[in-house]
């Protein structure tokens, strides 16, 4: 199967990164074309360094405003040609434009039970609101800030005595799993968006996110 040519964008610690890298020497039909920082000192860049993936740094303080950063960024993003996009932990909200740019081909994992914790400090709002269970999820990147079409969760359990730290990692393992899922179906052409913003995975439209759960093993 030909290689979906993929940008990542990060802006810390590249784990997920590290997760779709993996992935793509076992058998992930994607070549990343880059890794994007907007963050110099962002340790996700020596992953790709080490991966042998061309890096790129653009911080965004060197922009008088977001509409100028976004541009280049697109501009950068374009110059590689990418069929999709993926946000790995990139801690930028985005303008309207850019994300229309990129509709329907641009992902973005968040580490909440979406439509629950949108925004950030998600593993301490959940502690604080004592729901038993937490978790992460894929969703198409819409110009609603972390409010796209979710496309797979996966969820954890709250345990007694957790901080937002354990809680955090706990989530992180299942990050990993399902962002290379997701990336998957699209590189196969399962996974598409369709003009109304549903989302459609092996030619049905989902009603629900789909549960890591519940795929059979
Ligand atoms: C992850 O929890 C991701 O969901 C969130 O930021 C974190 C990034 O982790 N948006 P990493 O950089 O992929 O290790």
């Amino acid at each position: 199967m030909s290689k979906l040519p993929v940008v990542v964008l990060i802006s810390g610690g590249g784990t997920n990164l590290q997760a779709i890298i993996d992935a793509a020497k076992e058998n992930l039909p994607v070549e990343i074309k880059a890794v994007i920082s907007n963050k110099a000192n962002a340790y996700g860049l020596e992953r790709a360094r080490r991966a042998d993936i061309p890096v790129a740094i653009l911080e965004h303080r060197q922009f008088s405003d977001r509409e100028s950063f976004d541009a280049a960024l697109a501009g950068l993003i374009d110059s590689y040609q990418p069929q999709l996009v993926l946000l790995a932990g990139f801690m930028r909200i985005l303008t309207p434009g850019f994300v229309r740019h990129y509709h329907g081909r641009m992902l973005n994992i968040h580490p909440s039970l979406l439509p629950d914790f949108q925004g950030l400090h998600t593993h301490q709002r959940a502690l604080e609101a004592e729901v038993k269970k937490h978790g992460a999820s894929i969703h198409f990147v819409t110009e609603e800030l972390d409010g796209g079409p979710i496309i797979v969760q996966a969820s954890v359990p709250v345990l007694p005595g957790d901080d937002a730290e354990t809680l955090a990692a706990r989530v992180l393992e299942k990050e990993h799993i399902i962002y290379p899922l997701a990336v998957r179906w699209f590189a196969q052409g399962r996974l598409s968006l369709n003009d109304r913003d549903q989302i459609v995975l092996d030619g049905k439209v989902l009603d629900t996110p789909v549960q890591l759960e519940q795929i059979p093993a």
